[in-house]
């Protein structure tokens, strides 16, 4: 994965297109693609792809397949159809392994009521994995980063510390309770999340991947001229996160997302640590959104109902772009 600010410079070298179809393209940086078909109605298009995160074949494919579809659910929409992305290595892996791995994503694909009709594949030393994903939004309801509104409470759906979690199972020093949590985590998709978020009226809305909790709530707050600040204490974490940080088993990644997002961050008295924890890079995170505070607790517990981790975690203020903790 690119660094965020290359990532943002790279992207920035593309031609941009005017074409009057494209309701969200590059330059706004958000989760998905949409493009306008007209009658009311409108595509999502978005592609992921990850390398193993976990030991067993079937439950990455699951977790790719989870993440890739997250996107969509990010912009408010719904999956229709997808085309696998293979990247296999013929030379050590049986291909066995790689039928187990496309059946984690049909088991996923199917519990999201998303057709798998094609794909392509490639050999590699690394395996990789992930679905190009179409999916349908209405476009007077798309979720996007650029749709946080003043005065807000922000809401996170799924616990934090993912990226620590697969870093401590490559390190083979992971217990069994944070990598239950962690996988039970990657392969909830967020579709409850977006379907609740959007009959509450929600405008503002990303998912927390590779740029951790404080990468993309600062992204979605410079995109909607706003300022967040956290409620540290009232964000969840997988059960030895904080743990693993304060022994030093933390992915390059995250360390890269806090030295990109520091300049954007008022930490107050929080400690690196703290810090680490809100920059870690998650695969297959949860959605964050923006909700007017009279909906907010009543959004909180639909979604508990549904059995999503649901934290009211911070507010929205006009502003540029800061994120501050306390
Ligand atoms: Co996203
Ligand atoms: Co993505």
């Amino acid at each position: 994965k690119l660094d965020p600010g290359e990532l943002a410079h790279v992207v920035s070298l593309l031609n941009t297109t005017n074409n009057p179809n494209v309701l969200v393209g590059l330059e706004t940086g958000d989760d998905a693609g949409v493009w306008h078909l007209g009658d009311g109605r409108a595509l999502i298009s978005t592609v992921d792809f990850i390398t193993p995160v976990v030991n067993d074949a079937r439950t990455w494919g699951r977790i790719a397949a989870a993440n890739s579809l997250s996107d969509v659910y990010a912009m408010g929409g719904a999956p229709l159809f997808g085309l696998n992305l293979v990247a296999w290595n013929n030379d050590e892996l049986p291909t066995e392994l790689l039928s187990e791995v496309l059946q984690g994503g049909l088991d996923i694909a199917e519990k999201a009521g998303m057709a798998i009709i094609g794909g392509h594949s490639i050999s590699d030393p690394e395996p990789k994995y992930g679905i190009a994903v179409t999916g349908e939004v209405d476009p007077d309801l798309v979720l996007t980063n650029s749709g946080l509104q003043d005065g807000q409470d922000l809401i996170l759906t799924k616990p934090l510390g993912v990226g620590v979690i697969t870093t401590a199972i490559k390190a083979g020093t992971v217990d069994d309770a944070s990598l239950e949590a962690a996988i039970e985590s990657m392969e909830r998709l967020n579709d409850e999340a977006s379907r609740v978020a959007v009959s509450a009226g929600v405008t503002g809305a990303t998912d927390v991947t590779g740029f951790g909790l404080l990468g993309h709530l600062g992204k979605m707050a410079k995109a909607s001229g706003m300022n967040a600040e956290l409620y540290v204490d009232q964000i969840p974490f997988l059960p030895a996160a904080r743990q693993y940080v304060e022994d030093g088993i933390v992915p390059g990644g995250t360390r890269r997302n806090l030295a990109w997002i520091a300049d954007q961050v008022d930490a107050g008295s929080f400690s690196e640590i703290d810090l680490l924890l809100l920059a870690d890079a998650q695969t297959s995170g949860g959605l964050v959104f923006g909700v007017d505070k009279d909906k907010s607790s009543d959004v909180c517990a639909e979604l508990e109902e549904l059995g999503v981790v649901a934290a009211l975690i911070g507010e929205t203020d006009s502003g540029e772009g800061k994120i501050s903790l306390r």
